[in-house]
């Protein structure tokens, strides 16, 4: 059979509420061209992230309700701190509300003024809290990682030669950890290769520093392993999970992606001294260690999502979706990068809109067209998250990339929803040469893109 369809049927449907293109003006008008500052009533189909907002299933229900909301040693905690060992493999789980908390303690514990660290690529709430530190946040994902037309099935991967670069000229001693992002969420949602993460720990390990994972979305990278990688087309995704784990010596974790839940996440080490000065500053500001900021329904929520994420009739749905949407646009011309990541397509503004310079925000200009044809929300991955302004001169730079990326939220929408979204965007392709760019008017100094406010040239 060609049709995909959703290996799950529906329970409980929430309306969506119908607007009018003339609606939709007004209401991006008074946001100021933000699409973070819309009422989520506004929107039609919601594809600003994949992040806390996906479905959850009827097993995590019932587990809620088993939810055991005692503040210590709950019942609840115990199921959840075993689902995490049983998928991960770790020592230490330090539960905490979402990944930025487990990224906020684990940099602040590992990290001082003048450390490096690499990443094939930061997430944003990640180089944020480097940087916080004090620490420089070097991205160094391999060069096709870097070209959105670029074909390869592991556009994630590190750049191991530039990696040895790095630790020759900044030298160990300023390098407390190396870190890979499964997914790599800013630059496309692609995948990492089984052979990149155990070369990438080799060389790590050789220089004593620790390797970690941002594992948002460890599950989808291992199906893709699974798909494309060489030897594993017969293990079990969960046998592959195993396998990439068992080279880490910790990882970051937001269980609002891979973990199936709304909210959550987890910091996990195998190193005693370290997980109690996680822990010290977990009290401080998250919870007590056996709930570090969630309830004890969440933590079970949790614990069932990390079960089900690795189901494989769910991947391949999963996975099988998200290329539909990117093959059919890219089939009318729509530019974007190559291959279809697991969890989102991403737009090339750049390669779309020539007409429209780094510095008027042609993403953040896609997005809010892109809202405007269908009251579709994405979010702009470009300039306005990653440009910079020169610390001597004030110059702004642009990033390296102009991308809209277009989330898929878990189990939420159906393939239906996936053929509108088609064809809001195949009408804006072909009216791109009409659309105007952004001039910035007020920003944050730190993760501007959510408050940020813009004004049409
Ligand atoms: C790769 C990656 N790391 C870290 C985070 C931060 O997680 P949270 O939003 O739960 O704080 C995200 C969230 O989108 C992410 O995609």
């Amino acid at each position: 059979m060609q049709t995909i369809i959703e290996p799950f049927r529906i329970k409980s449907v929430e309306p969506i509420r119908m607007t009018t293109h003339q609606e939709r003006e007004a209401i991006l008008k008074a946001a100021h061209y933000n699409l973070f500052a819309l009422s989520a009533e506004d929107v039609l189909i919601d594809l600003l992230t994949d992040s806390g907002t996906g479905a959850m299933s009827s097993e995590q229900w019932a587990a809620v309700m088993r939810g055991d909301e005692s503040y210590a040693g709950s019942a609840s905690w115990g199921r959840f701190e075993a689902a995490v060992k049983a998928t991960f493999g770790f020592e230490f789980v330090i539960p905490t509300h979402q990944g930025r908390a487990a990224e906020r303690i684990l940099f602040s514990v590992m990290c001082k003024e003048g450390d490096v660290v690499p990443n094939n690529t930061h997430f944003d709430t990640t180089r944020a809290n480097v940087e916080y530190q004090g620490a420089r946040a070097v991205d160094l994902v391999i060069p096709e990682g870097k070209v959105p037309e670029a074909i390869h099935p592991f556009k994630g991967n590190m750049d191991t030669g530039a990696l040895e670069e790095l630790i020759a000229e900044v030298g160990t001693e300023r390098i407390p950890l190396i870190m890979i992002t499964i997914t790599n969420n800013s630059m496309g949602g692609q995948p990492v290769s089984m052979a990149n993460i155990r070369e990438v720990a080799a060389i790590a390990h050789e220089h004593g520093i620790p390797f970690y994972f941002d594992a948002c979305r460890f599950a989808e990278n291992a199906f893709f392993i699974k798909l494309r990688e060489e030897g594993y087309e017969d293990s079990s995704v969960r046998e592959i999970v195993t396998e990439m784990f068992a080279f880490a010596d910790g990882c970051t974790m937001s269980a609002k992606k891979d973990g199936l839940a709304n909210i959550g996440g987890f910091l996990c080490t195998n190193d005693a001294a370290l997980a109690q000065q996680e822990k010290d500053l977990l009290i401080l500001t998250e919870g007590f260690p056996t709930y570090g900021g969630l309830a004890g329904r969440d933590l079970e929520a949790i614990a069932v999502g990390l079960e089900e994420v690795l189901h494989e009739d769910y991947l391949e749905y999963r996975l099988a979706s998200t290329r539909y949407l990117g093959e059919h646009i890219a089939r009318q011309g729509v530019p974007i990068v190559q291959p279809p990541g697991g969890h989102a397509i991403y737009i090339d503004a750049r390669a779309m809109l020539p007409h429209i310079p780094p510095l008027q925000f042609p993403g953040q200009a896609l997005a809010c067209e892109l809202y405007l044809e269908a009251g579709i929300r994405s979010t702009e991955i470009g300039s306005v998250m990653f440009g910079k302004t020169e610390p001597d001169s004030g110059e702004e730079l642009p990033a390296d990339m102009e991308l809209v990326r277009l989330a898929i939220p878990r189990r939420a929408y159906t393939q239906s929803h996936v053929d509108y979204v088609v064809e809001a965007i195949i009408n804006v392709f072909e009216r791109r040469q009409d659309i105007r760019g952004l001039k910035l008017t007020w920003q944050a100094p730190y993760l501007r893109h959510f408050t940020a406010r813009f004004e049409q040239v």
